[in-house]
């Protein structure tokens, strides 16, 4: 687990960009959840991190298709696969990702 940054750094439904290992990761807080998704969609190599949050998930700003953020799945062509989601941990405030560990 690597320390990205502290909780408070991360607004509700904002999308943030973060190298973890080497590994682009997108940032979703939810209240006092956060997801960590590959910050590369899944159709073609955009960075999720620049699309929306909705309910239905993050959204590909390039074609549309919405990934859920629990599983990684897209929820809508064009994309077909899913993303990976990673492992995270919030302890004293801070967010930790583990990049070696896919919750999906
Ligand atoms: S590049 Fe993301 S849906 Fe096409």
């Amino acid at each position: 687990m690597i320390k990205v940054c502290a909780l408070s750094e991360l607004d509700n439904r904002k999308p943030f960009a973060a190298t973890v290992d080497d590994v682009d990761v997108v940032l979703v807080r939810e209240g006092e959840r956060v997801h960590a998704l590959a910050d590369l969609c899944s159709h073609a190599a955009v960075s999720l991190s620049e699309g929306e949050v909705s309910r239905k998930g993050i959204e590909c700003w390039l074609h549309g298709s919405c990934f859920d953020l629990e599983t990684g799945k897209p929820s809508s062509p064009p994309a077909s696969e899913p993303v990976d989601v990673y492992a995270v941990d919030i302890r004293d405030g801070d967010v930790f990702v583990d990049v070696t560990v896919t919750t999906n």
